[in-house]
Formats: structure tokens, sequence, C-alpha cells
């Protein structure tokens, strides 16, 4: 749970930076809502949403800030974060900093970095000063123990961009934080819906060259929001990415076809167990939103040669359903979909074996049904 400290400093901040933007109470949780009904409905009219400006930093920010650490966390126990001191990231789409941040907090905690040189590019000018004052704390100021240092280079301007690779090019790591799926949603005058297949081929391209563009070993993670069709998209995407060679490092355990794109009610996404500070619950409550769990669509890709898949390797896709004397739990392995059954007579299953994450089994379950303990036993890595 995000600690106090980082709610105090945003309110300072809104304050100064926001001016007559910022908003408290009832005005705050109106924006709240009417900037959650655009995030879930028109994703790509969120870019011309600059103006629910305190809905953004007071509660989307602080609510969305560990989504992150689902694929960096992952990614760190793999040993597959650089082993400098001092990142250099490019954030595409950074808007607040929420996943600059986000990543800055998790390398101060797992003590893997000093300083993050961040550029953050965006095109919206206000948002990036919202970036630089929150940055400026983590320098010295009330975030310098929370984070590591985030130094910024701040950038405005278009990330869609046919050819990114210039604004990538040898950076450690590329950052796309619910940006995605708001990229080349028109062409020309029009709007195109967001699985169009001319979209999906530009976006396809676009993934490439930035992670090609990366130094060797460098890794690129997208974070979209757990919606069916923005998922969707992201899993397409990986299993075109995937076949052409490309390193997708997370979520996925095997490098077949993604089995969850054939059934259209599917949709891979992960969800961390993180109950939110509770004075964040509290706008949630009001705003009618949820106010347990953060949901949300991964895809790393790294600028390396795919390493093999390991047979017993898998992730957690579905669940935990309880159900009448278990828990139910979904795996995604080796290209198969196992339903796993966690009897309650063997107590909960632990808070770590949540949908999303990576895990490994001590043996290849043969049926797709298995019990945990009689017929395989998972941990989380
Ligand atoms: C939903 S916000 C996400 C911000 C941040 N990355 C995060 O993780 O919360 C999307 C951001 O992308 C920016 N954006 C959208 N389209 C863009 C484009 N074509 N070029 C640059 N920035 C863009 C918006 O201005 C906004 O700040």
């Amino acid at each position: 749970m995000l600690s106090e400290v980082w709610l105090t400093t945003i309110d300072r901040v809104a304050r100064r930076v926001l001016g007559p933007a910022d908003r408290t109470g009832v005005p705050l949780v109106s924006e709240i809502r009417a900037l959650s009904e655009l995030y879930t409905r028109g994703r790509h009219a969120m870019h011309l949403a600059g103006g629910p400006r305190a809905a953004r930093l007071r509660f989307f920010l602080p609510r969305d800030l560990p989504k992150i650490e689902g694929p960096l966390s992952f990614l760190a126990s793999r040993g597959l974060l650089p082993r400098e001191r001092t990142w250099d990231v490019v954030d595409l789409g950074a808007g607040y900093g929420t996943t600059t941040l986000g990543l800055a907090r998790l390398a101060k905690r797992l003590d893997l970095a000093d300083t993050i040189r961040v550029r953050a590019i965006d095109d919206d000018p206000k948002a990036l000063d919202v970036l630089e004052a929150l940055a400026k704390e983590t320098r010295g100021g009330s975030l310098a123990g929370e984070c590591a240092a985030v130094e910024l280079e701040p950038m405005v301007g278009s990330v869609a961009v046919a050819d990114p690779s210039i604004l990538v090019k040898g950076r450690m790591i590329a950052l796309a934080g619910f940006v995605m799926n708001e990229l080349f949603t028109s062409s020309g005058t029009s709007t195109r819906p967001i699985d169009d297949p001319d979209r999906l081929d530009v976006l396809e391209r676009w993934l490439a060259r930035i992670t090609t563009a990366l130094r060797p070993s460098g890794t690129f993670v997208v974070l979209d929001p757990a919606l069916r069709e923005p998922t969707r998209v992201l899993q397409t995407l990986r299993d075109r990415l995937q076949s052409k060679a490309l390193d997708v490092a997370f979520p996925c355990p095997h490098r077949a076809p993604c089995p969850l794109l054939s059934r259209e009610r599917d949709w891979c996404h992960a969800e961390l167990p993180l109950a939110l500070p509770e004075p964040l619950a509290e706008l949630a409550r009001e705003a009618g939103l949820r106010f347990e769990g953060l949901s949300y669509a991964t895809l790393a890709l790294r600028n390396a040669a795919p390493e093999p898949p390991r047979a017993r390797d898998a992730t957690i896709v579905g669940g935990p359903i309880a159900s009448k004397g278990k828990v139910e739990l979904h795996l995604c392995h080796d290209a198969r979909l196992t339903r796993l059954d966690w009897m309650s007579r063997d107590g909960d299953p632990p808070s770590t074996l949540h949908r999303g994450a990576r895990v490994t089994m001590d043996r290849e379950p043969t049926a797709e049904r298995a019990r945990h303990g009689r017929d395989v036993v998972i941990t989380p890595d």
C-alpha cells in the first residue's frame, strides 16, 4: 500500500501546480466519476481530456502507481532488469508520471537503482509540469525515502509516430503506461475501432521498432486498461510479435499462440491484491468505483533472443473463484489451460497466487482439471 507521504506530497503539489484547476471534496468526486466513464467508454477521447486534472493527480495517479510492479517484480526475480545503479528510461505518454514513479518506487524498495534518468514524452505540456514537480520531490524532497531519484528530461511531442526508434534509442527500459490504447485510433478525419486491422499493423511495427531500438537486453513494458477490447488487442499483438522471434518476457510462460484468444469472452489481465489507502478508497466509494484490487493488462518485450520456455512455468489467468469447498485458479502453460482446484480444507491460496502471477509447477498437469496438492503444486515466482 502507498504510504501517507505520497498523499500529502500529492496534495501539496496539486495545490501549487494545478491552481484554479485543483479540486477537493464533492467537485473532485464528480471529476473522478466523469473521467472514469471516459476511461471505460471512449478511450480515444481520453487524449482530449487533459481537463480533469485534479482527478488524474489526486486519485488516478496514486491508485494506478503500483500496477507497474506486476511485470517489473517478475523481471527483477529473473534478473532481467539493468544491473547499473543509474537507469536510462523513456516514458512514452508519461502524463503525470504514474508509471515512471511506480518504477522509481520499486527500484528503491528492491534496492535496484539510485537514479532513474527519464526522458518523459507527452503532447500535454501541463502534464509534464506536474511530473516535474513530483520528480523534484524524489530528489531530496518528501519522496526521497520512497523512490530512486528521478532526473527528468521532459519532451513535449507525439509518440504516435511511424518510427519511434529515435525517441528510445539506446535506453535500458521503455514504458508505455495506459497510453497505447489511445494511439492510432484515427485515420485522417475518421476514428477507427481499437481492433481495426490497419491499426494493429501500425501498432505491431510501433512495438517492434521501440523494442529493437533499446540497448541489447533492454525491456519495453506496456500497461493498458484491463478492459476486454484493449486487452485482446495486446494479446493479438503478442502473438504476432513472438512469431517474429521477439522475446515476450511477460506475462506468457510459453511461445505458442495465446489460448485465451480462441474464446471471445476471455481476456488475459492481471489483478494485484492491493488495498487502496483509506482516503483513496473513500473517494473510490463515493465515485462508485471499485476500491479493492488493481487490474491491468500488460506485455513486457525484450530486445534479446527469446529464452526457451520452461515446461513447468505457468501464469494464473483466471480466478480465484470461490465455490463450494474449493477455490478455482486457471493456469496458462505450454499453450494449454488447466483448471486448478484448491480445496478449502487446505486453507485459502496465498495472496501471491493472484490473477497475472507467474508460478512454477512441480510437475506438468496431464488433464484439463487438476487438484492442488494431489496432481500439481504451484509456487509463486
Ligand atoms: C491515460 S494517460 C496515462 C499517463 C501515464 N503514462 C500513466 O501511466 O498514468 C495517457 C497520457 O498519454 C498522453 N498521450 C496520448 N496520446 C499521445 C500522443 N500521441 N503522444 C504523446 N502523448 C500522448 C496523454 O496526454 C496522457 O498524458
